[in-house]
């Protein structure tokens, strides 16, 4: 699609924002909505923000009455999961009834595509790795469930309402633009590589490491860690499946290589030339040892392909955002 106009829900978040600078350098017009609760305004590098409540019924009738779009990129949400275990009505509302709102705007004005941000939480303890889309879902927290509700009720609209989606399942996201001008930046933070290379700058207290007997070559948690720029192109090429004629579905992106929270850290000292101060702890409940996409499904639908697969190279990037931000 040439010059197109996008709405992007969320969009001064972290991964939202590296969608909004993909859009706009291929010339797109965006129209970026987000609360600012947990975004930034300098994270939005082009398009036109506005800050507010995305659950509005009546901003949304007036927006949808405005501007003509011809996707919307959902990546709102409330996302710390040890918060959803003590709150769920907070995530239930922020998450699944917010965008039941959403959907049922899109519904009445006709618009579409919509490319929800979904999360391999949907999965809960893996039955086998690499998990692929057929895995059976089974959440084991409100974050995962809210989003997976989502995924029901996308589902449902579009055998109704002939609507439009794809739910993408992101594993860890990480890394930073290469240019070292937005990244992550969450509050609380909870992500491994941030904390990580936080503990190295003295700006948080030493990472703690948690549980180092679960079955895995070297004891410690294997994740799949992806790079916020290649969520973004998954993104972008989903959006043109869907406007070409594609099928909605859910699709896994990740990067299908583990590393395990000691080798992260050991790539972090590598890359920063620092020792990670850290402290040892027991296992967190509900951490399962492995959790690794098979993204194959993504490659083969809309040829998508992850171009930052070295984890020094993810670290390299969120390195020079963490001192470029401070
Ligand atoms: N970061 C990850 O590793 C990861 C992994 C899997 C899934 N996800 C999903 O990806 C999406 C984006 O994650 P992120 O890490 O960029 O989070 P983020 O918190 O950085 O971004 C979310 C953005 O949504 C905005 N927002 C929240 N509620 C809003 C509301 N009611 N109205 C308008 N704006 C609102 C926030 O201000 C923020 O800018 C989320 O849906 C999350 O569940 C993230």
């Amino acid at each position: 699609m040439k010059n197109a106009t996008f709405l992007v829900i969320g969009g001064a978040g972290y991964i939202g924002s590296h969608l909004v600078k993909a859009l706009i350098e291929q010339h797109h017009r965006v129209i970026i909505v987000d609360n600012l609760s947990a975004g930034k305004a300098t994270a939005v590098l082009g398009g036109e923000l506005i800050v507010h409540d995305f659950e509005d019924r009546a901003f949304l009738d007036q927006l949808f009455q405005q501007h003509q779009f011809s996707g919307v990129f959902h990546f709102a949400s409330q996302i710390v999961v040890s918060e959803s275990v003590k709150d769920p009505g907070k995530y239930y509302r922020a998450n699944t009834a917010a965008t039941l709102t959403l959907l049922e705007a899109l519904r009445d004005h006709q618009v579409g595509p919509l490319v929800f941000s979904s999360t391999a939480a949907v999965y809960g303890e893996p039955l086998y790795t690499p998990i692929n889309e057929q895995h059976p879902t089974n959440a084991v927290n409100p974050y995962g469930r809210s989003k997976l509700m989502v995924e029901q009720m996308l589902a449902d609209f579009a055998s109704a309402h002939q609507q439009k989606y794809i739910a993408l399942r992101y594993f860890n996201a990480a890394g930073a633009d290469p240019q070292a001008r937005i990244g992550e930046q969450h509050d609380p933070e909870t992500h491994l590589i941030p904390l990580v290379l936080q503990a190295i700058t003295g700006k948080r207290p030493p990472l703690q490491l948690f549980g180092q007997d679960y079955d895995t070559p070297d004891g410690t948690c294997i994740r799949d860690y992806i790079h916020v720029e290649d969520l973004a192109s998954a993104h972008i090429l989903a959006m043109n499946y869907l406007n070409n004629g594609g099928e909605s579905g859910v699709f896994n992106l990740g990067n299908g290589l583990g590393y395990s929270v000691n080798e992260v850290v050991q790539t972090a000292s590598k890359v920063t030339g620092e020792e990670v101060p850290r402290t040892y702890a027991p296992r967190r409940a509900g951490d399962p040892a492995r959790l690794v996409a098979d993204a194959t499904l993504a490659k083969n639908t809309f040829g998508w392909q992850p171009q930052y697969s070295d984890l020094a190279e993810i670290i390299q990037h969120a390195w020079a955002w963490e001192l470029a931000k401070n």
